[in-house]
């Protein structure tokens, strides 16, 4: 196979095999399967099943790498390693006694001492004080509410233990072919491993989307994701390694891309930062459990729409090198923090309904149709070249992060934050005193206490220029602290308490919204916050329409995507080349159902 490509051209980014052991692994080694909190093992018959802390499953996946490395070392259509695959997708924590052993190794070297790890876990609580190492498990399944520390911990060393696999693999693989280099794929926002810590160890991010087509979310969704995938190396050009190019076969229901459509969302990558597009699968399978996914090459062969389509694309891509290495330039950060999804999300919160990617996307809808870039920054991570920063939920939050924080509105930045912020510590315990400590001088307020709705209930909050807007899933019940309300709730033995407020502080402003709100609620707040902060789209565009730009510095590359299904016309403020049609358009731009244009000159530079 490897010979038929390279004689074709085409360069190899080879994967190491180790994410579906053989079937003969478990026979000698029935230790190396997963087992589930509860007890159950998973044995082989789809995919990977195995345990990320068995030994034996290494040991193999270490010799196979080493043989496949000293194979192909110098095989000159090898470009590139994609180690394992789409880690921890079906399996991402063992919680059998191999994995018990591991954890309380990676417990130790965390803590030192049973007693700092009692103090971290609050074991006073409930009577689980631990007397030695042995005594501490994973958190399987147990009568009620497990430790919440415990179970964060567990996040932490579930994420970490795979990390540690896929270190062994790299490990070989740069001391065998030292100039190749690593990826892996990732799967977005997938709450069981830290990208951020991943990423640092690669050389190249490499993602995997399949948004659903029929769903008009589904490209928000997938844009987020993107912008996630370039912020993980810093503005780094990223991979989309796995799309496809008509349907997948794992929903209940597959539609297919519309004509166009693959091109459209292929494009929609490479606005946001990706430098390389490929697909799942070359050949659409015959048998097993994937036959129906779409493919390059489909069960039909090459005289199809879905072979042409790939025929075209691929003639294109090859004809934009320019972009490559080009960046997205931003001007909004979004604060995003696995540990804080995972200690948000975690049961026994004030509500249940108060997520990670719900607070995110209200926010993130709101720059996606207005079409203004965003990136994505970990906690401490360098928010210096933004005007704005927005913070849907850090639940942990420390002195450090809020410090960093001030500095960034003290020195002229806005900041936008959502509740339950700045709730806990790392150990997920509460800082006494009023919500959210860490951040309240930042915000200039106190919160006393939250009032979280049922689902079906709605308040109403009325704003200072005289707009009302729907409030959902929560309160927060603010005094004000040197901040001034924007916006007071209107219902409710609160009424008339601040809902939104706003903080002078430095030479910057923290805005702190203490509710929910719905798309044109959000609108009317970020818009206000990004137009103080001096952000602009790029381009004025239809509804449907989304703007993206890449820039070698000098040069801008403005992208213009047509989600409709029907044709539209975007005005120019200036005369523009087509990369793809070659063609001049000098007042409008008409884009076809489902059409893109990389415009050349669009910002009139
Ligand atoms: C993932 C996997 C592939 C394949 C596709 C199907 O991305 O990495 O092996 O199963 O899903 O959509």
């Amino acid at each position: 196979m490897i010979e038929i490509l390279h004689a074709q051209g085409v360069k190899i980014n080879l994967a190491t095999a180790t994410a579906s052991p053989p079937p003969w692994l478990a026979r000698l080694h029935p230790e190396s399967l997963p087992v589930t909190a509860a007890g159950v093992k998973l044995w082989p018959g789809s995919r990977q099943q195995y345990c990320p802390h068995s030994t034996a499953y290494r040991q193999r996946a270490a010799a196979l790498v080493e043989r496949l490395a000293e194979r192909y070392r110098d095989h000159p259509a090898l470009v590139m390693w994609h180690i394992n695959n789409e880690y921890a997708c079906h399996v991402a924590e063992c919680f059998c006694d191999e994995s018990a052993a591991a954890f309380r190794a990676w417990l130790q070297q965390r803590y030192g001492s049973v007693e700092a790890l009692n103090e971290a876990w609050g074991t006073a609580f409930w009577s689980q004080r631990y007397a030695d190492w042995d005594d501490i498990n994973p958190p399987r399944s147990a009568p009620t509410f497990i430790n919440p520390t415990q179970q964060l911990d567990w996040r932490r060393f579930s994420s970490d233990s795979l990390l540690e696999c896929f270190a062994i693999e790299r490990t070989i693989l740069k001391r065998v072919t030292p100039d190749v280099p690593i990826t892996t794929n990732f799967m977005g926002f997938f709450k069981p491993l830290d990208y951020w810590a991943w990423a640092a160890s690669e050389d190249v991010v490499a993602h995997d989307c399949y948004p659903d087509p029929r769903d008009p979310a589904a490209i928000v969704g997938a844009a987020m994701s993107y912008d996630l995938m370039r912020s993980l190396r810093g503005g780094q050009p990223w991979i989309l390694m796995e799309q496809v190019t008509s349907q997948v076969q794992w929903r209940p229901r597959n539609p297919l891309k519309r004509p166009g459509q693959m091109r459209l969302l292929s494009y929609q990558a490479v606005s946001r930062g990706a430098d390389g597009v490929m697909f799942f699968q070359w050949r659409g399978s015959l048998a097993g459990a994937e036959k129906f996914h779409g493919a390059m090459l489909p069960h039909g062969g090459t005289d199809t729409r879905v072979w042409r389509e790939v025929v075209e694309l691929g003639g294109e891509l090859a004809r934009l090198a320019v972009l490559r290495d080009t960046r997205v330039p931003a001007e909004v950060a979004i604060l995003f923090d696995w540990h804080s999804w995972w200690a948000l999300e975690l049961e026994c919160r004030p509500s249940s309904d108060i997520t990670m990617l719900r607070q995110l996307q209200d926010y993130y809808d709101v720059l996606f149709r207005r079409n203004i870039a965003v990136d994505f920054v970990p906690p401490g991570g360098d928010l210096s070249g933004y005007r704005a920063v927005l913070v849907p939920n850090l639940y942990l939050a420390d002195e450090e992060l809020a410090a960093s924080l001030e500095r960034f509105v003290s020195s002229g930045g806005t900041l936008v934050m959502s509740p339950l912020s700045g709730i806990a510590d790392a150990r997920d315990h509460i800082y006494p005193g009023s919500y959210p400590a860490p951040f309240r001088k930042l915000l200039g307020l106190k919160i006393a206490e939250f009032d979280p709705y049922p689902l079906d209930h709605t308040n109403h909050i009325s704003t200072a220029d005289g707009a009302r807007f729907e409030t959902y899933l929560w309160s927060d019940l603010i005094e004000l602290e040197g901040a001034l309300a924007i916006a007071g709730c209107e219902s409710d033995f609160y009424a008339g308490r601040p809902a939104i407020t706003r903080h002078a502080f430095g030479a910057g402003q923290s805005y702190y919204l203490g509710t929910c709100l719905g798309p044109d609620g959000m609108a009317w707040l970020l818009d206000r916050a990004l137009s103080e902060a001096g952000i602009l789209p790029p381009l004025a565009a239809p509804e449907g329409v989304e703007i993206g730009r890449r820039t070698d510095g000098v040069q801008h590359y403005t992208f213009a995507l047509n989600h409709n299904d029907y044709a539209v016309e975007v005005g120019l403020p200036a005369p523009a080349r087509d990369l793809l049609s070659e063609q001049i358009h000098t007042e409008t731009l008409a884009l076809g159902a489902f059409g893109a244009a990389i415009l050349v000159g669009a910002d009139g530079e």
